[in-house]
């Protein structure tokens, strides 16, 4: 048996994408919020519509209702956890990843007092997992952070953000303390780079001219901080627990042998390796601090802020892991889209309805990769393919490529934990349809449970099981034996 006994198989939703209930409990607005659906998106544009501007805020801000809006709706988790919940307690999930709404619980971030109603829901949420047996692995900052802050201060540019994540990481540590072990800081870190204002609230259009970059840079900065504090606060908090980094991991290949062209895929994976090493190693690379030094970033650092990050390193390392790319030097090849980034495109691989290509032996190099780097244990908290399913009249939705899919990416990790990676756990992205975080469609289908809602908001809410329910669950009760 390849999968290590005690193997946390599960799924993994962010709170904005799920729980819907915007304007309910209390919770305040937050960045989330302002994402809009667009309609007809070509795969060009995924990789950069997420920019926001003071306008669209605004209007976002003066538009309190869900009609254009998809994440203030969700799929009414916020309703229907009980239901969802006990059908992840079916498929046998040990393991639950999930985020607190920050905005939920400070819903502009600066209140003295945390909101009740939103300490209380995730005090349901965490006794209705335990009830099924399941695991939490919650991460606290996952695409969403009270408006308020990113308006009032830019988001995560500001230092006065660091005291108010750490204000809401010491309300959850302490009151979810005997529920939670595993916590993961920010989601998709390196993500801040390719869509500031989703990932720390920065909004573009509030930056000195030419100095986007700078201001992007020093915002991570503040959350290399804020994640190295509050590691040691929750190790304070709560004995035992366990706290990780999380990467979006974009395994990059040269498109070919041309030095050229590896060359630039050395440095494209060098990039990306970067936030993992801060929070792993404890220092930034010296490389990268070369590189803002020839290109004139200028970060601004508190006393004491290189020991607190080389004082407080992560547990384990998690990512998410959905494609790989393509890199060359040559500018007039096809290109081909991928979580919010874009690559030259792999002849060998085929892609999804959305351009991202599916490569299962990328996530064994991908496993291999992270573990020889960095020695740590790890953690798949993404993974998973984005489809156009279709609710059959008998009430089913078929779906063999979703198996396929994950078929042929367990098969990868078990390569690699044969190979000796030590790999703790997995949870699919996503165990049930969601608002999509780069689109905000509803149509583009991640879960082993299909919800009866279109882009636009029309349906019944309905959960029903797809073909796939059935075959995870199967894969949980063997520990991956039923892959053989
Ligand atoms: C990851 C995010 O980047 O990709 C998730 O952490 C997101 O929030 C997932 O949903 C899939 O991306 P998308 O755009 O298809 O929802």
């Amino acid at each position: 048996m390849s999968f290590p006994k005690g193997f946390l198989w599960g799924g993994a939703v962010a709170a904005n994408q799920v729980e819907g209930a915007f304007n309910v409990g209390g919770k305040g607005l937050s960045v989330a919020d302002v994402a809009t659906f667009k309609k007809d998106l070509s795969v060009e544009d995924y990789a950069g519509h997420n920019h926001v501007s003071t306008e669209k805020i605004q209007y976002a801000m003066d538009h309190l209702t869900d009609d254009e809006f998809p994440k203030r709706r969700g799929i009414d988790f916020y309703h229907h956890y009980k239901e969802d919940i006990a059908l992840f307690g079916e498929m046998g999930f040990k393991a639950f990843r999930m985020s607190i709404a920050w905005s939920r619980i400070f819903p502009t971030g600066e209140e003295e007092e945390p909101n009740e109603e939103g300490l209380t829901f995730y005090d349901n949420i965490f006794k209705e997992l335990k009830k099924n047996g399941i695991e939490p692995i919650v991460t606290l900052s996952h695409y969403e952070m009270p408006l308020a802050l990113a308006v009032k201060y830019n988001g995560w540019y500001d230092r006065k953000v660091v005291d108010c994540f750490l204000k809401f990481s010491k309300v959850c540590f302490e009151r979810y303390k005997d529920y939670v072990k595993y916590w993961l800081t920010f989601n998709e870190i390196d993500s801040i780079v390719r869509h500031p204002f989703t990932t720390a609230g920065i909004i573009p259009d509030r930056c000195p001219e030419g100095k986007e970059l700078e201001v992007i840079y020093q915002g991570l900065h503040h959350q290399f901080v804020a994640s190295a504090l509050v590691t040691k606060l929750c190790h304070e908090i709560i004995p035992g627990s366990q706290v990780g980094c999380m990467l979006t991991k974009l395994t990059c290949y040269p498109n070919t042998c041309k030095p050229d062209d590896v060359e630039k895929t050395l440095k494209r994976n060098l990039d990306n390796y970067f936030f993992a090493d801060v929070q792993v190693f404890g220092k930034y690379p010296p490389l990268i601090l070369k590189r803002f030094e020839r290109e004139g970033i200028h970060i601004e650092m508190l006393p004491g802020d290189l020991e607190i990050l080389a004082e407080n390193t992560v547990d384990f390392v998690s990512f998410s892991y959905y494609m790989s790319l393509t890199e060359a030097v040559r500018t007039d090849q096809e290109t081909t889209a991928g979580n919010t980034v874009m690559g030259v495109k792999n002849p060998y691989l085929p892609s999804t309805e959305w351009g991202w290509q599916i490569d299962p032996l990328g996530l064994k190099i991908s496993l291999i990769e992270l573990y020889d780097r960095y020695n740590k244990p790890l953690l798949i908290v993404e993974n998973g393919m984005g489809t156009k399913d279709v609710l059959t009249e008998d009430g089913k939705v078929h779906d063999p490529y979703r198996i396929e899919y994950f078929k042929s990416h367990f098969k990868a990790m078990e390569a690699a934990i044969e190979e000796g990676v030590e790999l703790f756990g997995y949870t699919s992205w996503a165990p049930i349809d969601l608002v999509s975080a780069s689109t905000s469609q509803m149509s583009k289908r991640y879960g082993f449970i299909y919800v009866d809602q279109d882009d636009f908001g029309n349906g019944t809410l309905k959960r029903y099981k797809k073909d796939s329910f059935d075959w995870y669950k199967d894969v949980i009760a063997t520990n991956g034996e039923s892959l053989n």
